[in-house]
């Protein structure tokens, strides 16, 4: 049964479908080559569309798409529920990609607990901050509530997105971030960040940027890519 991982933020554009393109295609492609499929549960279908798109210009996809865009609120939910339970039993990961809202009863809300890791992306602007902090806050409720009603756990993990190389402030900001995070909720961050690259930023269904040299260690893909899978591993 595969492990599901889900990128939120209530923020929009903190970069929540690109970190899911750039998990699931270094997740699937060696030295991990793990069977990866993704459920795009946002009305917007960024992930959706993206693979469409490529499959018509002939791109051959490493992984699954799986197209959700419907409600799966009130008896919706069991409709989607086989299409969930279905997809985690054929793979190795799956990834869920979310809309940028938390409303009670919504998909954040309903999916989240179902997870196994939510990984929250945030950018080093105060804005995507505070909406990150409210965001980490309501996790927190979900760990609880997975808590008592079932004997599996959800873990919650911050990483920081975007962060420009030529902007070196940027990096003690959002290590200070990182640092109030784990002494106030005790939840720890990812180490390693992703970079405000283009490479990041053009990324398409089978494009695999791991073991790309970056002159940024900090800013790796690659050391975030694996830091991420022994984050996902060591859960046993
Ligand atoms: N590391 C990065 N480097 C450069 N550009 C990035 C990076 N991460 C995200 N982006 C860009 O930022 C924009 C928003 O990213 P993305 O669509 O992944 O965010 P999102 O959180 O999924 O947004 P939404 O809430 O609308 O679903 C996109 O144009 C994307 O290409
Ligand atoms: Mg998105």
């Amino acid at each position: 049964m595969g492990k599901v991982i889900i990128f939120g933020n209530q923020k929009g554009g903190v970069g929540k479908s690109t970190s899911t393109l750039l998990a699931a295609n270094a997740f699937s492609s060696p030295p991990f080559n793990l069977k990866v499929k993704v459920i795009d549960l946002d009305e917007q279908q960024t992930i959706g569309y993206l693979y469409e798109g490529e499959i018509e210009r002939g791109t051959r996809p490493i992984w699954e798409i799986i197209p959700y865009p419907e409600s799966i609120t009130g008896g919706k939910i069991h409709k989607f529920l086989k299409v969930f339970n279905k997809a985690m039993d054929e793979c190795d990961l799956l990834f869920v990609d979310l809309p940028g809202y938390l409303e009670e009863g919504g998909k954040t809300d309903t999916v989240s607990p179902m997870a196994d890791f939510v990984f929250i992306p945030f950018t080093p602007s105060d804005k995507d901050i505070y909406s990150t902090q409210t965001y980490l806050l309501a996790m927190l409720d979900k760990i609880k509530q997975v808590e008592e009603e079932q004997e599996r756990s959800l873990k919650v993990v911050p990483f920081v997105n975007k962060i420009d190389t030529r902007v070196r402030s940027q990096l003690t900001y959002v290590k200070g971030i990182l640092e109030a995070f784990d002494e106030v909720h005790g939840i720890k961050g990812m180490k390693n960040m992703l970079g405000l690259y283009k490479d990041h930023a053009n990324a398409g269904i089978d494009t695999n940027l791991y073991g790309k040299v970056n002159k940024m260690k900090e800013l790796n893909l690659t050391r975030w890519v694996d830091e991420m899978y022994q984050i996902i591993m060591d859960d046993e």
